[in-house]
């Protein structure tokens, strides 16, 4: 009978013929060290990993595309922004969207009470664009130089490797009460989506937008599903868990296969490109949200998910996503945690993937009009060489003679507003850390409410009894009925801790100062 299944070779090409047995001195042994296919094999199977991320280690990708609408606010949006892939109505860009969950590592249970990543690719015309973001509207912190701290918090105790985090992660945030916003969020039913099909996404950092004048906005980006928000209790979430540490990823690629795709749209919303010293809050704080009365939200596009991954590890574990990743018309704010972050991604990416991550096709420019021309050169796992001039020699610039050329300049270089400054080491002024949390539990569901007491008051049990004390402190400042009732669970009062001061690396206004004025 004929068989016309491919042969089995190795990497060089060779015929495997026995793919069962090692090559040795009589069917007994022993084996010889010159046996290349077992060797090249072996060798092989032990280098399948990369490192996982530092964080996010667990997720899911999938493919689809990005369709413009053309306007922004009932405007043609080139008002606004000059980036080619929301111009006109109806363009399609094709995307790729890697969800996650942040604190476990790659095999780690999805029905966890973390944040979710959001992280969008946009294969444009001008080559990619990285939307990265999260299912939560703010962050735990405004400044880049203390996320290894944090993420070290949130992670297994580093002598025991321990995940009873809980005492770790309030000592961080109670001594980092600009996190309180996004703890009503985490510890709130928020905290545990459904599925990934079920959860928004946002920008969370301050962007800015350019247009042909070269004139500024800055702008927050919101992707809100088609599907209705739904999020588990512990109680739901422990039973999924139960069955399947992978539920969300099993979730989506379900529902891809059959025919039902995910869709979001994608809103912004839009602020003047200053420091708006109107606000109590500061625009380019990330944990803070901008209210929807006063900055609506602006529909731009819809986004579609139609095609799971072909090979998981090939287009979801090195997947490469970064905020430096920007196009034409999309710019960076000065919002101090996203210029920490555009370092720190492709930088890790360097070291997780290798020097090359930008030449695999899952991470290249694959839809650049103009292609891919660098004079970058070699470096490990090189794939190939990027486009070059009609002399491939000239790998330099600037040349009289064949090599590349310097894009066309942009009307207006310069842009934005003129800004001056002292270096300096030194917080936002408008910290303002507890109006917004505060307000968010006053406007919660009275079952919102009590989950994120439950969760509040589960985790804090755990913590030694200084950091319950100047935890409950905090809640108070943020709202009374929410210090009360996580206070009477844990038997501290306002009185207890009435006497204590702000902590000292935390923020201090005028805003924070009235609502100690009025404790308890
Ligand atoms: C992943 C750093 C804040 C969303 C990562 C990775 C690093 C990192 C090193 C791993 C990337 C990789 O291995 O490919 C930082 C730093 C931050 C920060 C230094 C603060 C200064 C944030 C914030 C968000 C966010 C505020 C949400 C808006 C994500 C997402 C991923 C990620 C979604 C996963 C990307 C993927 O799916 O491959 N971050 N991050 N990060 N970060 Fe951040």
């Amino acid at each position: 009978m004929s068989d016309d299944r491919r042969v089995l070779t190795n990497r060089q090409g060779h015929p495997i013929a026995d793919n069962q047995n090692q090559r040795t001195v009589g069917s007994r042994g022993p084996a010889t060290l010159e046996n290349y296919q077992f060797l090249e094999k072996i060798s092989h199977f032990d280098r399948e990993r990369v490192p996982e991320r530092v964080v996010h280690a667990r997720g899911a990708t999938a493919f689809g595309e990005f369709e413009a609408y053309g306007t922004v606010g009932g405007e043609p949006i080139s008002k606004h922004t000059r980036a080619k892939l929301f111009q006109e109505k109806g363009k399609k860009t094709e995307v790729a969207l890697r969800f996650s969950t942040v604190a476990g590592g790659r095999d780690s249970s999805e029905a966890i009470r973390d944040p979710r990543g959001f992280a969008v690719k946009f294969y444009t015309e001008d080559g990619n664009w990285d939307l990265v973001g999260n299912n939560l509207g703010v962050f735990f912190i405004r400044d880049a130089i203390k996320f290894p701290d944090f993420i070290h918090s949130q992670k297994p105790d580093p002598v025991t490797f321990e995940r009873q985090v809980a005492n770790r992660v309030f000592d961080f945030w109670s001594q980092s009460p600009e996190a309180l916003h996004m703890i009503t969020l985490v510890l709130g039913p928020r905290g545990i989506p459904t599925s990934y099909r079920h959860m928004q996404g946002f920008g969370v950092n301050t962007y800015k937008w350019v247009n042909a004048a070269g004139e500024t906005k800055l702008v927050k980006y919101h992707w809100l599903p088609r599907l209705p928000v739904q999020s588990w209790t512990e109680a739901d979430a422990a039973v999924a868990q139960g069955q399947e540490l992978g539920v969300h990823t099993r979730d989506l690629y379900a529902a891809i296969a059959r025919g039902d795709f995910p869709q979001w749209e994608l809103n912004v919303q839009l602020m003047d490109d200053h420091d708006h010293p109107e606000l109590d809050w500061d625009p380019l704080d990330d944990t803070k949200t901008w209210p929807e009365n006063d900055f609506p939200l602006l529909p731009v596009g819809l986004m579609t998910l139609n095609r799971a991954p072909e090979n998981f590890f090939v287009e979801s574990e090195q997947i490469a996503f970064g905020t430096g990743v920007l196009v034409d018309g999309l710019d960076f704010s000065d919002d101090k945690m996203l210029v920490g972050r555009t370092f720190s991604y492709s930088d890790t990416q360097r070291h997780r993937v290798g020097p090359n991550y930008l030449q695999l096709p899952v991470n290249s420019a694959r839809a650049a009009a103009h292609g891919v021309n660098t004079n970058q050169r070699d470096g490990a796992m090189a794939y190939g060489v990027d486009g070059h001039g009609a002399d491939p020699s000239i790998n330099y610039e600037p040349s009289l003679r064949a090599g590349l050329r310097e894009a066309d300049k942009p009307a207006h270089q310069a842009q934005g507003p003129v800004i001056s400054g002292q270096l300096t080491r030194e917080r936002i002024e408008r910290t303002n850390d507890y109006q917004q949390p505060g307000e968010r539990y006053l406007l919660s569901e009275q079952w919102e409410k009590d989950e994120l007491v439950a969760n509040l008051v589960g985790n804090l049990k755990q913590c030694d009894r200084a950091i319950q004390e100047r935890m409950v402190w905090h809640l108070f400042l943020a709202e009374d009925e929410l210090g009360q009732r996580v206070g009477d669970a844990l038997g501290i009062s306002a009185g207890d801790v009435k006497h204590l001061q702000p902590v000292p690396t935390q923020g201090w206004g005028p805003a924070e100062q009235s609502r100690l004025d009025n404790l308890g």
